[in-house]
């Protein structure tokens, strides 16, 4: 079925998530003229329309520099509110009453994954689920077995083709390079295999902490808020096979498979730190030992990877925000050049995701003069846009057409849980870091001679950033 939807209920309306993404997101929405449908809020905070108006304009204002005023009002307009507990029938009633008219609604769950089974059953008991779509928030479940059941929750009110299930890494413009770059070049796919790569390093660090969010992260730590979704779906983006028909029927399937393959980690495949101060956040318990940075090496068992090491981390209160791929190739088989780099390795495809994304080629150059010495240089295509959209605009965009593409399936979900499933529990303690630095030295020995660690805050030899 791919008729639009006709309206929008946004489970969460009050909270965190709506403040700092989505009300921008709609509003960006209504400037692209691509939002006409309703929207109703609903949350459990005793909040009348007005605040939600109030707090809607509050967070467009905040986000958007110079704000359109017709815009905002036209978003304005279209907001309707229902306030009550999830777990009571008549806040579906009343939610039934201000859907009115609308016959074909998708609902957002922009709320805590534990409340999402309380919300799809006080839905079906409504009759709303009915010609509905449902989109859920990462992270869907806590571990592989509270997926499965999670989803046979859903699965009772939504056909599987109606779940919308949300990792808003997907919906950006660098992300969804990834996948371009691969498939619409041909130079690359020669050497995109243990032949010729060495070892891939992904980084997704930030330079804050968890911002007011110590309740919720004390229920996720980097491995469930960012690790599992996240960067293993960078990780299939980048070593999936080529998609065997054109539609991301095929591209759903591929990534499945690399998470499929991937080996499931094991305790000594991780090294888990916690920043100094985090115990003292509000809402994180005061032996917490939640982890603020993760490291993993992990293998893909196939024909094209097998043998080659994958080191992703990522963690909060890191020297920089930077988001980052770094792909290594092998040395050249003979050191022919009296040049001391020449033991390292002078190749690589450098992504940068965030900030100013690039995509750079590492490769040797001669310095000119007698010796035949060289340097490192980077042939570098900047690839960032500003009028690129936010992830969320496009997501709610497809959403409320029925398009499910840049969704993640509950088959992925389910082989992206299993892959992190035993360490999630069987892990050694979190090591304490300082604030500013890269986390536990203990990450340095787990890349090892694979290392180091490229540091995206370097600049690199042509003086870019
Ligand atoms: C979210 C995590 O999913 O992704 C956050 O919950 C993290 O902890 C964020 O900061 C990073 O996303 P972005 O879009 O800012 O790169």
């Amino acid at each position: 079925r791919t008729e639009p939807s006709d309206v929008l209920v946004f489970f969460g309306a009050t909270g965190d998530l709506a403040r700092k993404m989505i009300f921008p997101s709609l509003y960006g929405m209504v400037v692209a003229d691509e939002l006409h449908v309703p929207v109703v809020g609903v949350a459990f905070s005793q909040w009348g329309i007005d605040d939600l108006r109030r707090r809607a304009r509050e967070s467009v204002e905040a986000a958007v520099p110079e704000v359109d005023e017709d815009a905002l009002e036209r978003l304005l307009g279209l907001l309707r509110y229902v306030d009550g507990d999830y777990r009571d029938a008549a806040t579906f009633d009343a939610l039934k009453e201000s859907v009115g008219d609308a016959h074909r609604p998708v609902h957002y769950l922009a709320i805590p994954p534990v409340m999402f089974a309380t919300v799809v059953e006080g839905l079906a008991r409504a009759g709303l689920n009915r010609h509905a779509r449902v989109v859920v928030e990462k992270p869907f479940g806590r571990d592989l077995a509270s997926a499965q059941e999670l989803d046979a929750v859903v699965r009772e009110a939504f056909p599987e083709e109606s779940v919308f299930r949300i990792d808003h890494y997907l919906g950006k413009e660098e992300i969804m390079n990834l996948l371009y770059f691969r498939f619409a070049n041909s130079f690359l796919e020669p050497v995109w295999n243990r032949q010729h790569v060495a070892s891939v390093q992904i980084t997704i660090a930030e330079d804050f902490g968890v911002q007011g969010r110590g309740s919720f992260y004390e229920s996720a730590g980097a491995l469930r808020d960012v690790l599992e979704n996240h960067m293993l779906q960078i990780v299939a983006l980048l070593a999936m096979e080529p998609p065997a028909y054109q539609g991301y029927g095929a591209v759903h399937e591929a990534k499945a498979n690399v998470f499929r393959a991937i080996r499931p980690l094991t305790r000594n495949d991780i090294v888990r730190g916690q920043f100094e101060g985090y115990r003292d956040e509000p809402g994180v318990a005061r032996g917490s030992d939640v982890e603020t940075f993760a490291a993993v090496r992990l293998f893909i068992d196939s024909w094209r990877w097998a043998g080659v090491p994958w080191y992703l981390r990522t963690g909060k209160n890191m020297p920089v925000t930077a988001h980052e791929v770094v792909v290594e190739f092998k040395k050249p088989p003979q050191a022919l050049f009296d040049d001391a780099m020449m033991a390292q390795h002078p190749n690589h495809l450098r992504f940068r995701l965030k900030p100013d994304p690039e995509i750079a080629l590492g490769a040797r150059v001669k310095t000119p003069g007698e010796e035949f010495v060289g340097e490192q240089r980077e042939l570098v295509a900047a690839t960032g846009d500003t009028a690129a959209r936010e992830p969320y605009e496009r997501l709610l965009g497809d959403a409320i057409q029925g398009d499910r593409a840049l969704f993640t399936s509950e088959d992925s979900v389910e082989a992206a849980w299993r892959v992190v499933d035993a360490i999630l529990t069987d892990h050694a303690p979190a090591i304490r870091y300082a604030p500013g630095t890269w986390g536990p030295t203990e990450a340095d020995t787990l890349i090892g001679a694979d290392g180091p660690w490229h540091d995206p805050s370097l600049r690199d030899s042509n003086g870019r950033k």
